[in-house]
């Protein structure tokens, strides 16, 4: 079976990677998955999946545990694998403390910085990269709800970059500096999202706060999944601009609309093709990784009821047609 690692780092790109949800998934103790995962031919990063996440880190107010994070960057240290951290503000997955605390504008806005300056500062250099602000965005390319956004204001956003450079630019000397990144879905394709998405890079760089990158989530459907044409020129917009970009939470699942039979797995296979062959065309779009990559492990199930089988290995781990069209892409 192709490398897909391997492939990727051929054709000048730093990874192929994967997300990972360890530990207590039961990720952490199937041999197979680990095998998978931890064979850097297959997979030269990794994504965690929770264990970075507010409600993970900062579970209590300016109460830290960075057990989880530590292991992914175990894991990707003891095989040679890119770290992608996820993420430091976002709508969802943040503690109670943050929900229910009835907070003014001023004391949010300084538990953001709080947060950010702490968790950047623990994991310092293991991290290629930070997701800064995860998800900030309605599909009409306004601002969604958070209790970031309705304390705060539109300035949340700005801010939390600008806490995110300062706290890159306390690392201690000689430290690899993470890069800072914008990530969200529905905006891998021209519309209103991506305009805003466009805008938002924009207005950072107008502000000289820093921002480096643009994550693509690309969690497509089967059969639904943007045309290659479209997915080149999105990405090329945002190298336009002067950031990378990286595919970062790639699946693409079955709908109602589409049966798990062999024609469903071979338009699969060519929707995984389209969007990593949209990468291979873009210089700038610097890596490609799944979330997650076996159905067993996988996301979608318990977030859209009746959807699924949206990831490269059948839940026995063997490979679907959707793995060998990505290493014809690479
Ligand atoms: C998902 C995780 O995979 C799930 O385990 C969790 O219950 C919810 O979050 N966009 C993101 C990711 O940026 O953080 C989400 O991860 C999937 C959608």
């Amino acid at each position: 079976a192709p490398y897909l690692n391997d492939l990727a780092q051929a054709a000048g790109k730093l990874w192929f990677g994967t997300a990972t949800d360890q530990p207590g998934t039961g990720e952490d103790t199937n041999i197979l998955y680990q095998t998978i995962l931890n064979n850097t031919h297959i997979f030269g990063q990794i994504t965690p999946a929770n264990a970075m996440k507010f409600v993970s880190t900062e579970p209590e107010q300016n109460v830290f545990n960075y057990t989880g994070g530590d292991i992914d960057v175990a894991i990707a240290q003891d095989h040679g694998k890119y770290l992608r951290c996820h993420n430091l503000v976002w709508a969802t997955q943040i503690s109670d403390f943050v929900l229910d605390g009835n907070w003014s504008a001023d004391e949010l806005t300084a538990i953001m910085q709080n947060h950010i300056s702490n968790v950047v500062a623990h994991f310092g250099g293991a991290c290629y990269s930070w997701d800064v602000v995860n998800e900030a965005l309605n599909s009409n390319g306004t601002f969604s709800p958070s209790v970031w956004y309705d304390t705060i204001g539109p300035e949340y956003f700005y801010l939390a970059f600008q806490f995110a450079q300062e706290a890159v630019d306390a690392l201690p000397a000689g430290t690899p500096k993470p890069k800072l990144y914008y990530n969200d879905y529905g905006i891998e394709a021209p519309g209103n999202k991506s305009t805003a998405t466009e805008n938002l890079v924009k207005e950072l760089q107008a502000r000289n706060i820093r921002i480096d990158g643009v994550g693509l989530e690309s969690h497509f459907e089967v059969g639904g999944t943007p045309s290659l044409e479209d997915q080149i020129a999105q990405k090329e917009a945002y190298v336009a601009l002067g950031v990378e970009v990286v595919i970062t939470e790639l699946d693409i699942r079955f709908t109602q609309a589409n049966a798990t039979n062999s024609t469903g797995f071979a338009q699969q296979a060519q929707d995984y093709y389209d969007t990593v062959e949209s990468c291979m065309e873009v210089d700038g779009c610097v890596g490609i990784t799944v979330w997650d990559f076996d159905d067993q492990y996988s996301w979608i199930p318990s977030t859209f009821p009746g959807e699924g089988a949206a990831t490269l290995y059948n839940a026995d781990f063997t490979r679907k047609p959707a793995y060998y069209a990505v290493g014809d892409a690479l």
